[in-house]
């Protein structure tokens, strides 16, 4: 039988086999990739429509970005930030200049960057503003997801990500996502900062209303309160522009990068932000053993100057707006809702048909794959290198899975 002679299902078997399960993959198993195509140990070719949850924005193995990681390998991996290197200062230059901001902060993963945020934010509020000592708050929003440590889920109000990993760090207000009146009730002398996400990726590509983002940054600049955009999916050409506030003219006092920061190679995080609030970080206060190393720096650079161009962001602007048509297409034809910035958008699958799981399974069985958010809600992120017509090829898979 073919079946049989498939390598799929005992490598499934053996990942699951010795792995904790906190995670739930489609039974697909990927050996290669390039651009927006991924093959399986069988032989068999993707469309990535989830782009590593927009870590592979520029594709798979970007030539320059894989170019860049090459020659670094070659020369000098890892330093730590008690010796300076030769691709720091590039680096943090370049992203400065790209973000705007006076400094930068380099770490790895979004949650950690997230974490100085909050640690940042925190200090800034006792040594600048003059909150009292320990009394520090930060405002955030329903439906949020900002990562996983300890902290971030005291302030997750998904119950997965939350339940029985308390007990939970204090110093965090809940309002709901896009009420800018309940945001500014909640403000008082002890509020530090509010915490965003501009599009809410994880709760399934969730638009903030027209003019909520300007509110909110008019109200923080009103009450000397910090705004911390978490833009770590959202960001680096995924919605069309460098950054998603950008969308309503928006400049957040912090910006939370990561995921295509790292060109889909290595994690790499950053905080930017100007001198009067990052400088607040002395040594010895902060830091992380691999941010800011060498090879995530030369990769890094490379990103930015990726983004620089302006190419992604027109394209993501551009291919957007073909698949807008095409999901709008589908609306009551299995959609019940679309929503879309760039290439980003969050489909609400008919529940009565099926959930996002099973969409995301028959999707998969046609060669594409794609990532279900909640109940029967679905991601689409394909890497900013898309053409056209794969994102034809996409849009008309998942019409025959509705009609199926
Ligand atoms: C908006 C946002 N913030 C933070 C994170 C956490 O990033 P990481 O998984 O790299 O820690 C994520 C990850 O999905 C995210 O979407």
């Amino acid at each position: 039988m073919i079946e049989d002679m498939l390598r799929t299902p005992s490598a499934v078997r053996d990942a699951e086999r010795y792995t904790a399960h906190n995670y739930h993959p489609l039974p697909v198993v990927i050996s290669s990739a390039e651009g927006a195509w991924l093959t399986d140990v069988d032989g068999r070719r993707y469309l990535d429509c989830l782009a590593g949850y927009s870590a592979l924005n520029f594709g798979h193995r970007h030539p320059t970005l894989i170019r860049a990681a090459h020659e670094q390998l070659d020369r000098l991996t890892l330093t730590s930030r008690a010796f300076i290197h030769d691709q720091f200062a590039d680096f943090c230059r370049e992203l400065a200049a790209l973000c705007g901001k006076d400094l930068v902060l380099p770490m790895n993963t979004g949650a950690e960057a997230v974490e100085t945020g909050i640690k940042v934010a925190r200090k800034w509020g006792y040594q600048v503003k003059g909150v009292t000592p320990g009394q520090a708050n930060i405002i955030v929003a329903d439906g949020n997801f900002h990562g996983r440590t300890t902290t971030i889920v005291s302030f997750s109000t998904d119950d997965d990500a939350r339940a029985d990993f308390g007990p939970y760090t204090p110093g965090f207000t809940v309002v709901p996502y896009g009420d800018l009146a309940a945001l500014e009730a909640a403000i008082d002398e002890n509020t530090v900062a509010v915490l965003l996400e501009p599009i809410q990726g994880e709760q399934g590509v969730v638009l903030p209303p027209d003019g909520y983002l300007p509110g909110v940054r008019r109200v923080c600049t009103d009450r000397n309160v910090l705004f911390v955009a978490d833009e770590i999916q959202s960001g680096l050409g995924r919605t069309g522009r460098t950054f998603a506030c950008e969308h309503e003219g928006v400049v957040p006092d912090l910006y939370l990068l990561g995921k295509a920061l790292g060109g889909g190679i290595v994690p790499v995080s950053a905080v930017a932000g100007n001198a009067d609030v990052l400088g607040v970080l002395k040594p010895g206060q902060h830091g992380s053993t691999f941010g800011g190393n060498p090879l995530a720096c030369a990769v890094a650079t490379e990103v930015v100057r990726l983004l620089a161009t302006g190419d992604f962001q027109r394209r993501s602007t551009e291919l957007g707006e073909r698949l807008r048509a095409g999901l709008e297409g589908l609306l009551g034809k299995g959609l019940v809702a679309v929503r879309v910035r760039g290439l980003w958008a969050g489909v609400d699958i008919d529940p009565t048909l099926m959930t996002g799981r099973q969409a995301c399974e028959r999707l998969m069985e046609r060669g594409v794959l794609a990532k279900d958010t909640h109940g029967s809600t679905i991601r689409l992120a394909p890497p900013l290198v898309i053409t056209a017509d794969e994102i034809d090829h996409a849009v008309a898979q998942l019409a025959a899975v509705l009609a199926a």
